[in-house]
């Protein structure tokens, strides 16, 4: 069974075992968390998301429709996804870019992930970077904009 902290709304009911959502979060209903993810406090996951097993989200964060997280994906804290390209106010024919990031990969404090793209298996992202390309498996990247700086096992 899935905890989930009295001081939320979680409102999908797709949430999986031993999943922790902790104060001030906000799940919508058709959002689908797999089992074993510690969500933490102040995270808001929209509707058409998919987060797999064993995923930590950090506070702070915003999972916004069109995003999937694969399984053992790692999202620091204040890690900002974006799903609007080119965003006006009040335009309701905006077209919503799918992000995913895939199994095993890392996203550090602070960076933020332009839409529609892939985070490959086990990346890592450096803290406070801008990631605006695709990114490689195994690869470690940093910057603004953020730049592959290594291979990584
Ligand atoms: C990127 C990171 C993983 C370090 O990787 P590393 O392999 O140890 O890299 P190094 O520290 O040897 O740095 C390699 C180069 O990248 C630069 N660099 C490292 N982290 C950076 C970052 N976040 N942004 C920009 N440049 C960075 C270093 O200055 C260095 O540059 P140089 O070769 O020109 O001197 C680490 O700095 C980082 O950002 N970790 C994320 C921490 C985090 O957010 N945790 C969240 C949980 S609290």
């Amino acid at each position: 069974m899935a905890k989930i902290h009295p001081l939320s709304d979680v409102q999908s009911e797709n949430i999986g075992e031993d999943t922790m959502i902790w104060q001030y979060c906000v799940v919508l209903k058709n959002a689908v968390i797999g089992d074993n993810c510690n969500i933490n406090c102040q995270v808001f996951i929209e509707n058409d998301v998919k987060i797999g097993n064993n995923v930590t989200i950090k506070p702070g964060v915003q999972i916004w429709d069109g995003i999937t997280l694969e399984d053992n994906v790692f999202i620091g804290p204040n890690v900002t996804f974006t799903n609007d390209l080119m965003p006006r106010s009040k335009q309701k024919d905006w077209v919503c870019l799918k992000t995913i990031v895939k199994r095993g990969a890392s996203i550090g404090a602070n960076a933020t992930i332009l839409p529609g793209l892939i985070i490959g298996e086990n990346a890592m992202i450096g803290a406070g970077s801008v990631v605006i390309n695709n990114v490689p498996a195994n690869t470690l990247w940093v910057g603004n904009p953020a730049k592959q700086i290594k291979q990584i096992k």
